[in-house]
């Protein structure tokens, strides 16, 4: 409330706008973790407060000299220098300029020590958050002369997902030739590895080692040894059970098997990426395949449960 004769500029009053802006920040920050639409929200809160904040900040009555002050006497008999002289200085911008020398002082200030900040926190901020958002795409496999896969068999290949990483990264996919659909050849690719934990699941059904054959390609050796899994998957950490196309069918797994990508070059098989899955409808060439970017083990890839879960590190 201003006072008679006060007619000075007064101190802005208390505002929420910056508490907005954090909680926004927080919510922002938390969604990088949690789930992308947390992110968007949070993003929103702090773009809308942000701006009010900033326009009220930019807009509003700035902090003076109290009047009470201007006005003081002079002290100890010692003539003091007028008060609307030195504040004037400061406070009031000179004829031709349109802000005064205060104000320009606060701006190069605060834009000096946020240009500072920026070069000294964005690199590592960038080095340490940018890898998690690109996709590191791993180098395909191949397996061998496309010949070697009898049309409607499964083989389990052992190969290693990295060659350069080595024994390390070796894997096994189950691999069976559907034939062609359209013209175009087609794969079922599923990865061994169980979607609940990630233990190796299992033929459920014989697999004939004595057919075993070992393919030379340009990645080292590559095992393929035929299997018959009549009854699916099965993972025996858990009890975890997969059909042949590898959906879900028992057990604390959340979705189908993951599967590979694949490529035919030069009449070679060429695993690529893997992908989620949530499940399968039909088999075979036909089958329709709801597919999702690779999630990791217990993860849930559709529905609510998908939007509770964690963003995954690159694989
Ligand atoms: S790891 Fe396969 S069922 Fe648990």
């Amino acid at each position: 409330m201003e006072r008679p004769g006060d007619d000075g500029p007064q101190l802005p009053g208390p505002s929420l706008w910056p508490v907005g802006f954090a909680v926004g920040i927080v919510c922002l920050l938390v969604g990088l973790i949690v789930s992308w639409p947390v992110a968007a929200i949070g993003a929103v809160i702090a773009a809308v407060f942000g701006f009010l904040w900033a326009r009220e900040v930019t807009t509003g009555r700035q902090p003076a000299v109290a009047p009470d002050e201007a006005a003081a006497p002079e002290t100890d008999g010692a003539p003091s220098m007028p008060a609307d002289q030195g504040e004037d200085a400061m406070t009031s911008p000179e004829p031709g300029e349109r802000f005064p020398r205060n104000k320009f002082l606060e701006g190069a200030t605060l834009g000096l020590g946020a240009l500072i900040g920026a070069i000294v926190t964005l690199p590592a901020v960038a080095a340490a958050l940018v890898p998690g958002f690109v996709k590191q795409k791993p180098p395909g496999v191949d397996l061998g002369p496309v010949d070697n896969f009898e049309e409607g068999k499964y083989y389990v290949a052992t190969f290693e997902r990295n060659f350069k990483e080595g024994y390390i990264s070796r894997m096994s996919a189950f691999i069976r030739n559907n034939g062609s659909e359209d013209g175009k050849p087609s794969f079922t690719c599923i990865s061994n590895r169980c979607v609940h934990l990630g233990c190796p699941v299992q033929s459920g059904g014989p697999v004939f080692d004595g057919q075993k054959k070992t393919v030379k390609t340009p990645h080292g050796p590559i095992d393929l040894i035929p299997a018959l899994p009549a009854a699916g998957f099965i993972c025996p950490c858990h009890g975890g059970s997969y059909d042949q196309e590898g959906n879900r069918i028992a057990g604390p797994p959340v979705r189908a098997l993951n599967r590979f990508e694949f490529s035919i070059v030069d009449g070679r098989l060429v695993l690529g990426g893997m992908f989620a899955v949530s499940k399968v409808d039909g088999s075979g060439a036909s089958a329709k395949i709801h597919k999702y970017e690779l999630a990791g083990p217990g993860q849930h890839v559709d529905g609510p449960e998908a939007w509770f879960y964690p963003l995954q590190p690159p694989h």
